[in-house]
């Protein structure tokens, strides 16, 4: 089959790879029908990956059909449509069954695509380990590019905006304006945002943000403006989207005291001078951390379902899969008209 391989940086190639197969009676085969590039793949794009291995297939955002099962699986069968989240669980343990995978006790961390220890999704196909936790059926209503960016993007901003605790009056900042800080300002809005400040450097991601109501700043007079507008009393709720030390900077600078602050941009820095005293002082909440997929799926659902909440309008391209390589450099030089980028079978 087709794969994209990473290579080093900005060295990702559309090449022959084996077909995979399965490891185990619970794994399960699946035909990519869409999968997509996440600004998690960008950071493996710089050469700032998970990981030293070379060769790998990249990619952690895929729907597709199932075209094998292992013989102790069950829930899912041959020709089901399903999405699969970003990170894998055993699906048999305590936080598995919550549906908090990163908590997963038996297969801590495994999100497809990082190395060589589980294979990515942006290919013709891929195994799903545990299939019956790690591959969910596409529910009715729910479309296929929808269901796309619930398998990470739209459910990282969920978590992150819910993380920020967003409640109705809340006053809120998202920083950094990719395709999951602007799901993010969507979520504030649905979580009852009094008003939203949109902050990133990119005048076109600012504008959409602005369509919807927010209030778009470029983040070299975000906190100078926040300040003024809101009479020095600053913000209850923010969100950062970006992964920078100068962001998370930001981010503590625009919150209020007794106000809380969300990290979702993965971060690089090694050791970041986290202002203790300040954030002492303010008695600020401060979280951070990685997204367990199918903890936020049954809100997801029902909110595209009743049509409150539309992630696929932030998809700008379909491409076919031997073009992944040309669409990595376009989302990570953020050409004009370039947000989240499908990748379709060729
Ligand atoms: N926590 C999780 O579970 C999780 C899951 C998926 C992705 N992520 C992370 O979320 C982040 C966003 O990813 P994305 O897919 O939206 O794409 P992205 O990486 O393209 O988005 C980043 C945005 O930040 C903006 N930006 C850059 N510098 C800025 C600054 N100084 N101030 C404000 N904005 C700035 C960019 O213009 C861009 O619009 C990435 O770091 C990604 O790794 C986290
Ligand atoms: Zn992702
Ligand atoms: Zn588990």
């Amino acid at each position: 089959m087709k794969a994209l391989r990473y290579y080093g940086a900005r060295d990702i190639r559309h090449e022959s790879m084996e077909d995979p197969r399965l490891h185990s009676d619970r794994d399960a085969i699946v035909r990519m029908t869409g999968c997509s590039i996440c600004g998690s793949d960008l950071h493996i794009w710089h050469g700032h990956g998970f990981s030293e291995d070379i060769g790998f297939c990249v990619g952690h955002e895929a729907v597709g059909e199932v075209v094998e099962t292992g013989r102790a699986v069950t829930r899912v069968k041959v020709g089901d449509r399903v999405m699969v989240p970003a990170a894998v669980g055993c699906g048999a343990c305590g936080p598995c069954l919550r549906g908090q995978v990163f908590a997963c006790e038996n297969n801590a961390m495994a999100c497809y695509g990082l190395s060589s220890q589980l294979q990515g999704v942006q290919a013709e196909a891929f195994r799903v380990p545990a299939a019956d936790m790690n591959a969910v059926p596409i529910p009715d209503g729910v479309s296929e590019d929808q269901a796309l960016l619930l398998t990470d993007a739209m459910a990282t901003a969920w978590f992150g905006a819910r993380q920020a605790d967003i409640r109705p009056g809340s006053s809120v900042a998202v920083i950094g304006l990719g395709p999951i800080g602007l799901m993010a300002v969507d979520a504030a809005w649905i979580m009852g945002a009094q008003v939203v400040y949109a902050i990133d450097p990119v005048a076109e991601r600012r504008a959409i943000a602005a369509q919807g109501g927010a209030i778009a700043l470029h983040p070299d007079a975000a906190a100078d403006m926040i300040r003024e507008a809101t009479r020095g009393r600053k913000l209850d709720c923010v969100v950062e989207a970006v992964g920078s030390d100068a962001t998370v900077d930001l981010a503590l600078r625009l919150v209020t005291r007794r106000g809380t602050v969300s990290v979702i941009g993965v971060q690089q820095s090694r050791r970041y001078a986290f202002p203790l005293e300040r954030a002492f002082g303010a008695g600020l909440t401060f979280r951070t951390g990685t997204c367990s997929v199918p903890e936020e799926l049954p809100a997801l659902f029902a909110l595209v379902q009743a049509g409150r909440l539309r992630p696929e309008r932030y998809i700008t391209h379909h491409l076919p899969l031997s073009q992944g390589p040309d669409a990595y450099r376009r989302f990570d030089s953020r050409e004009a008209g370039a947000l989240k980028m499908v990748l379709i079978p060729d």
